[in-house]
């Protein structure tokens, strides 16, 4: 049986209610020649969700770690609450964090695990063993896992050993919560389990998260804000609807999810692909672009169409709600169509038919 999530459950937090902003000015990290991070500027709302989102080797990471102090930038400044904090040595930042293969003691049980962070506090702020012992189960009840308190860490599956770890996390109270990657070698149905379970976490605890991925529907899921970047830079910040449905540069729409390209001309605000036209009415006249259409925004139709992309269906497949279309079309790349299984079946679309594309959606950028 699973139990709910059951905020009643929340040790009382001393810093509840009172969550932290973070202000990251100018900041510049090297590593030898390479450059990690390029002048990045990010402001971070007292108790947002926020997601970093980038390719491998974008600096996520290395922000992240920047903002636990566990890496020193070589030029700007992190205000946390308006306070500058860059000098401030981690144990007194406040902050907690969970980290992708985040490794829990193995030789402790997980109550030890948990109560970690507790046990190594100066004399004078650690709370008494009763105390302890109340706050760990409340925590381990928070994570749904209290009945795993004298486990060892090779006895739990990898969902509970990162819950585990957010636990352990959150046992020192943190006003920040810094997640790199958490869920990231866990199985898809655990991990979009522990997204939302993260979510519910997070509103509970008013504290302020800072969650990194390179899964773009973990971050568009979770977060309040979604932060883009690319290497060393910031692409784009914006809600999830933001940055899905305006994305400002090619390399956040791409992305963002699964894209088609055309490469076209301007002629007079328009971009022509096939016989289709996209209106392109912010592009110089006469110059070089790239049209972008995602799969799920291409109608298909029988009737040969002179204002259509003409194409030949070459691969069908299914995937479970929805069906994905290959579209063979002369002088392009092979184009995806993503259908309903409903749309498909009323098609009754076959392999080798002939068939005219329409975009319902389109964006042109055009070069410089
Ligand atoms: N200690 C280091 N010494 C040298 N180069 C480093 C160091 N740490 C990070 N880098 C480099 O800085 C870049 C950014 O690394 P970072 O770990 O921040 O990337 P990331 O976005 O977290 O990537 P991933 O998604 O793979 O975890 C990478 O090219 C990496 O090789
Ligand atoms: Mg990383």
């Amino acid at each position: 049986m699973r139990r709910g999530f059951n905020p009643s459950l929340l040790p009382p937090h001393p810093s509840q209610g009172n969550p932290m902003s973070i202000e990251i000015k100018n900041i510049n990290k090297r590593f030898g020649d390479f450059t990690a991070l390029d002048n990045l500027n990010l402001d971070i709302a007292s108790g947002e969700l926020l997601a970093l989102l980038g390719p491998s080797g974008c600096g996520k990471t290395t922000l992240l770690r920047i903002i636990a102090g566990l890496e020193t930038p070589d030029q700007g400044q992190i205000l946390f609450h308006g306070e500058d904090a860059t000098d401030t040595h981690v144990r007194e930042r406040q902050v907690g964090f969970v980290f992708q293969h985040y490794a829990l003691f193995r030789h402790m049980t997980v109550f030890e695990n948990v109560a970690f962070g507790l046990r190594v506090r100066p004399k004078k702020t650690r709370p008494t063993e009763a105390v302890i012992k109340k706050k760990v189960h409340d925590l381990l009840g928070l994570v749904q896992l209290d009945w795993l308190a004298d486990r060892y860490p090779a006895q739990l599956s990898g969902g509970q050993r990162q819950r585990i770890a957010l636990a352990r996390a959150l046992a020192v109270e943190p006003r920040v919560l810094l997640l790199d990657e958490p869920f990231g070698a866990l199985d898809t149905k655990v991990r979009k389990e522990l997204r939302r379970w993260l979510r519910r976490l997070h509103d509970e605890m008013h504290i302020t998260s800072v969650f990194v991925t390179h899964d773009q529907e973990e971050a568009l899921e979770v977060a309040d804000r979604v932060v883009v970047m690319n290497k060393g830079k910031i692409e784009q910040i914006g809600t999830p609807e933001q940055v899905y449905d305006t994305p400002e540069t090619p390399f956040v729409y791409q992305f963002l999810g699964d894209v088609n390209l055309f490469h076209s001309r301007v002629h007079e605000g328009w971009a022509e692909i096939g016989g289709a036209r996209i209106e392109a009415p912010n592009s110089p006249n006469e110059t070089t672009a790239t049209v972008y259409v995602r799969p799920h925004e291409i109608d298909l139709s029988r009737d040969a169409s002179d204002s259509a992309i003409a194409g030949v269906i070459t691969h069908i497949r299914l995937l479970g709600a929805t069906v994905r279309l290959e579209v063979e079309v002369a002088g392009h790349e092979a184009v995806e169509v993503e259908l309903t299984r409903e749309r498909y079946q009323d098609g009754a679309w076959r392999v080798g038919d002939p068939v005219w594309l329409n975009p319902r959606e389109a964006r042109v950028y055009t070069a410089g």
